[in-house]
């Protein structure tokens, strides 16, 4: 069968390991080797702290530092000043709700969320909600476990403070409608936060377009390097809040008793950061923008659609997502525990994630503890579906006689 894309060789982890089917990359995401060689040219050529050294090795590892900014500027569609770095999206969902929460929420005030949030996207507001005595409303899922424009109207309302959302969910793979739910909740004036880990890999976002306040995502899903991320920000709030972490780095001036901090996106970037990681993610962005986010989505699409049609013959099986629009599939295999299931499909060299992918509220909502979760991206193949198909139909079979 044609592949809309071929670029196994450009990913050393496949090239290393020959019959390998790689299904994780919603837990993190394979590098190319243009990412590892741009973090290699940081270390051997100028290895050096950024933002910091008044000398020319210091400079250029700057330059290509904040490079990274610019990028990433103009892949989202805003302003570098809108940009500020991260250690990843939990980080990043963290550092808002910090700041937002502690700064902005008041007793009473209600902050929107759904059972479809990863911990990190809902954790931080539960506790908030704890601290500042404020309500969570959880938009209720529809009968697939969707979020939809019309059950988040039922739960906003004047009280509504902060609505912080999943753009993708990671169990499900559903895209939120985020752009009509941003435009309602400005009406009442919330700020919008999007949890953008599981979109941005697959998806072209363009946050002018969204309008949204706020939204966070990993490098490492997306083809970067680990312990690196970014959150964008609108300027006129992000130059508002308050940075939640103080130290070196991020200071105008320090007095005994105050001091002046730097203005955003500065102010939230403190001591050393992953500058290599910053360095190479900006490869990362070119090599997903060459192969285009059309045909990402189209091939994703294609392999996941391929990949349904086959585990759907399968008896002895149950598909908790009969639908999925970021190549995410989660199921089970009946009375197996996932664990167990997820041990015989690495006999065969297959990698996918099984337990409760840190979103134990969704799983609950499934009525199951923990599932499989297989997820699709730019390097798989139609072979690799084959034989992840076959590998399941030999799964179902070995507990069979159990
Ligand atoms: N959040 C990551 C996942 O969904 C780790 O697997």
């Amino acid at each position: 069968m044609k592949e809309i894309l071929n670029i196994k060789n450009d990913f050393p982890v496949l090239v290393n390991n020959k019959d390998l089917v790689y299904l994780d990359s919603g837990a993190t995401s394979l590098k190319p080797y243009c990412v590892l060689n741009k973090m290699d040219e940081y270390y051997t050529k100028y290895g050096v702290n950024v933002n910091r050294g008044v000398y020319d090795l210091s400079y250029q590892a700057t330059d290509e530092y904040e490079k990274t900014r610019e990028v990433v500027a103009e892949f989202l569609n805003c302003d570098s000043r809108e940009v500020v770095y991260t250690k990843g999206a939990s980080n990043g969902l963290n550092m808002l709700a910090l700041s937002i929460g502690y700064n902005m929420i008041n007793e009473g005030d209600e902050i929107i969320t759904s059972e479809l949030e990863h911990h990190s996207s809902f954790l931080p507001w539960q506790q908030i909600a704890k601290n500042k005595n404020a309500t969570i409303k959880f938009v209720p899922l529809n009968d697939e476990g969707r979020i939809t424009v019309e059950n988040f109207l039922k739960v906003l309302s004047n009280k509504t403070k902060v609505v912080c959302l999943t753009h993708a969910s990671n169990v499900m793979g559903y895209v939120t409608p985020i752009k009509e739910i941003i435009k309602e909740a400005h009406k009442v004036g919330a700020i919008v936060i999007v949890d953008g880990a599981q979109s941005v890999p697959h998806i072209k976002v363009d946050v002018k377009e969204l309008d949204c306040d706020f939204l966070a995502f990993s490098a490492h899903k997306m083809l970067g390097p680990t312990g690196f991320g970014l959150v964008y920000g609108k300027y006129n709030i992000l130059s508002k809040i308050k940075p939640v972490e103080y130290g070196g780095d991020m200071i105008e001036e320090v007095y005994k008793d105050s001091s002046i901090y730097k203005e955003a996106p500065y102010c939230f970037e403190t001591g050393t950061p992953p500058i290599a990681e910053a360095i190479g993610f900006s490869e990362a962005i070119k090599y997903l923008n060459n192969i285009g986010f059309d045909k990402i989505e189209s091939h994703v699409k294609d392999l996941t659609d391929y990949c349904l049609d086959k585990l759907s013959t399968i008896e002895g099986i149950t598909i908790y997502n009969k639908t999925t629009d970021v190549g995410i599939i989660t199921f089970n295999i009946n009375n197996v525990h996932p664990h167990d299931a997820s041990a015989i499909l690495n006999e065969d060299l297959i990698c996918v994630r099984a337990g409760h992918h840190c979103a134990k509220l969704i799983t609950s909502w499934l009525g199951v503890n923990s599932t499989l979760r297989a997820c699709l991206y730019i390097y798989n193949t139609h072979e690799d579906v084959d034989k992840f198909v076959e590998s399941i139909k030999r799964c179902v079979e070995y507990f069979k006689e159990w």
